[in-house]
């Protein structure tokens, strides 16, 4: 257990991630979000930060843990919005909304793939985004964010 005043750093992760290691592995690859979450965990242990990994099908609890990730002071918002990347002002908005920065991650390279992929309304507001290596994607943002 990391020591509770290290600085989080939430990893806030949407629809259809939780069947990750099943879902498309040609694509998202064959590693798990357990597995990812404990890649980025052994990676923050080393960087002093404390890692706060989340899923959900639902958009509004993505807004939600946006808002709680300002309000609980936490250093940066690692998010990998699944498809809402493509289609949700509501994530734009609490991005812009929030001073904690944002990092967008994703595990394939959306604008190497289908034009509804190549519109992100998270990239627009966002820090700076990482795509297109794998579960590495998360733990290059996590380097990202210790930077910041
Ligand atoms: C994704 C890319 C999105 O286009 C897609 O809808 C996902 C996963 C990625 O990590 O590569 O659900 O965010």
């Amino acid at each position: 257990m990391p020591a509770p005043d290290l600085p989080a750093v939430f990893v806030l992760n949407g629809p259809n991630l939780n069947l990750l290691g099943t879902r498309e592995p040609d694509i998202y690859g064959s590693d798990t979000l357990d597995d990812i979450a404990g890649r980025l965990e052994d990676r923050a242990r080393e960087l002093d930060l404390a890692i706060d990994m989340r899923q959900s099908n639902h958009e509004g609890h993505l807004v939600d843990w946006l808002h709680e990730a300002q309000a609980s002071g936490a250093k940066a918002v690692l998010l990998n919005a699944g498809a809402f990347t493509h289609t949700s002002v509501a994530l734009h908005d609490a991005i812009k909304a929030i001073r904690t920065p944002v990092i967008e991650v994703h595990l394939s390279n959306p604008h190497a793939r289908e034009a509804f992929r190549h519109k992100s309304y998270v990239g627009m507001a966002a820090r700076g985004t990482i795509a297109g290596f794998g579960a590495e994607s998360y733990l290059l943002a996590l380097e990202a964010a210790a930077g910041l």
